[in-house]
């Protein structure tokens, strides 16, 4: 059916708004308004589909975008922000099902004409179908619902023998289109299944780089289905989400210096780590002489992790800070690209307390300045700052870029005790000369160092 110019016209004004929207995403301080920007043009969508003439079920298309609209808006204002990565996972499921959903639906009804439109049908269900249930899988894991990495002997080979199933059922759907019920429900079954067995061996912590890749599945699934559809929207809101997720990807990979095949294959599980045995002790400090460290230093970095995160300690950090610039301290975060639990973990929770972009470096553009501080406050921050990662080749986070912390006058750490960090490593920063413990919560700990800041005027 050729659709009217009002609701092509719509839905390219749409997908304009979704690439403003993403721009505007490349920068913490435009990045609130990119999303509303965003929004906006999935507002316009929706509404332009709402018009397409001859359009049937409009009730029950009603009724699913009041649920779903519902869902989101309610799920959206109560989610706290360390289980945001766990409903990004949900929502981009639903993404994947939905592309799915939408090609058996066009095959049930033989609707998918060309081969060319049944290959990229095909395609978009296979990879729909197995974010869908990877996505279901990594909520679960993320939610503590699913607690087990549960492995199954010889899982890379049957990882194989159901991609090259599903692979084998979707090449015989388009050499015999219009394929019969049998098989369509076949490709779909083998192609869910996969996903399942695909992500459940996964440890719970390599998640956020697993919830990336299915997110730029989706964009691509959901891709091709617009070109099934017709629909220019999907086209280049899948293709803007497939781009900008393989990016993420390939960046969160790096940052922790694993191939996303090492990933997917070869989990990490977060127990009982390997590594060379690390000699000298851990030297204590209380929070007065930590306070005073800081206060009469001239320059002070801080790295948060996700101790920080946990502790929702972000607020106290950030007045702890301005205590510390009146006093004429210069201060500066520093953030690693994998530092807490999903991307820009740090970046969100500083921003949201107020701290401004300015004071916000990434590794590459601190790195250097380590070696001129006189204090590196590690605030709830284990993995990203272990200086094992750069010389230990037995340690599982060897090669990882790490933030030189060990490289400041002296380090002080904030963590609740001896527990190591999502690697399972131990950190030898902590063992070093210049580095003392500050034991305790991050948000009281941060707290009775304001105390002693105040009083030391
Ligand atoms: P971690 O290495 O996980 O260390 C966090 C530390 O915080 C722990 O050692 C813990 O020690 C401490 N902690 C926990 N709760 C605390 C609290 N309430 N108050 C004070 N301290 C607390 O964190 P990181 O340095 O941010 O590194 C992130 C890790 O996650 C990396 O290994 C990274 O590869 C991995 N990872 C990150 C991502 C993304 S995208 N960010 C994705 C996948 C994996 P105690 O128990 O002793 O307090």
């Amino acid at each position: 059916m050729t659709m009217p110019l009002y609701v092509q016209g719509a839905w390219f004004a749409g997908a304009l708004l979704f690439i403003f929207g993403l721009k505007g995403m490349s920068s913490p301080a435009s990045a609130r308004r990119g999303i509303v920007i965003a929004g906006y043009g999935m507002l316009i969508a929706i509404a332009a589909t709402f018009l397409i003439p001859g359009l049937q079920n409009l009730g029950l298309m009603a009724l699913a975008l009041i649920i779903g609209g519902a869902a989101a808006w309610i799920s959206g204002q109560k989610v706290k922000m360390t289980d945001m990565p766990q409903m990004v996972a949900i929502y981009n499921g639903m993404g994947g099902g939905a592309a799915a959903a939408i090609a058996a639906v066009e095959f049930a009804k033989g609707d998918a004409h060309g081969v060319a439109t049944t290959v990229l049908a095909v395609v978009g269900a296979l990879i729909g179908a197995v974010s869908f249930t990877g996505s279901c899988v990594a909520w679960a894991k993320l939610q503590g619902v699913l607690k087990k990495a549960y492995r199954l002997p010889a899982q890379n080979a049957v990882n194989v023998i159901l991609a090259l199933v599903s692979i084998g059922l979707g090449a015989a759907m388009v050499v015999l289109a219009p394929a019969r019920p049998e098989l369509i429900y076949g490709f779909f079954i083998v192609a869910l299944v996969l996903g399942l067995i695909v992500t459940l061996p996964i440890g719970g912590a390599d998640m956020p780089v697993v919830i990336s890749l299915f997110n730029a599945f989706t964009g691509l699934a959901v891709g091709f289905e617009g070109y099934v559809l017709g629909n220019p929207a999907l086209i280049i809101a899948g293709i803007v989400v497939g781009a900008a997720g393989t990016l993420l990807t390939q960046l969160m990979a790096k940052a922790m210096n694993r191939p996303i095949s090492n990933i997917l294959f070869t989990p990490m599980t977060g127990g009982a780590a390997s590594g060379e045995a690390i000699s000298g002790t851990m030297k204590e400090v209380g929070a007065i002489d930590a306070a005073a460290m800081m206060r009469y230093a001239s320059k002070v970095i801080i790295i948060p992790g996700y101790g920080m995160a946990v502790a929702h300690a972000q607020h106290k950090v950030w007045e702890m800070t301005s205590i510390l610039e009146e006093a004429g301290v210069e201060v500066k975060f520093a953030i690693h690209p994998v530092a807490g639990r999903m991307p820009g973990h740090m970046n969100v929770l500083l921003a949201e307390a107020g701290v401004p972009y300015d004071k916000i470096f990434d590794l590459e553009e601190i790195n250097g300045e380590f070696a001129q501080a006189d204090v590196a406050l590690v605030i709830g921050a284990n993995d990203v700052v272990n200086p094992t990662a750069r010389t230990d080749k037995s340690s599982p986070i060897y090669g990882m870029p790490i933030l030189n912390a060990d490289m400041a006058q002296s380090v002080i750490v904030i963590k609740r005790g001896k527990g190591t960090g999502y690697s399972g490593v131990e950190n030898a920063l902590f063992y070093t000369d210049n580095c003392r413990m500050l034991y305790g919560d991050a948000q009281p700990m941060a707290g009775e160092i304001i105390q002693h800041l105040k009083a030391m005027g």
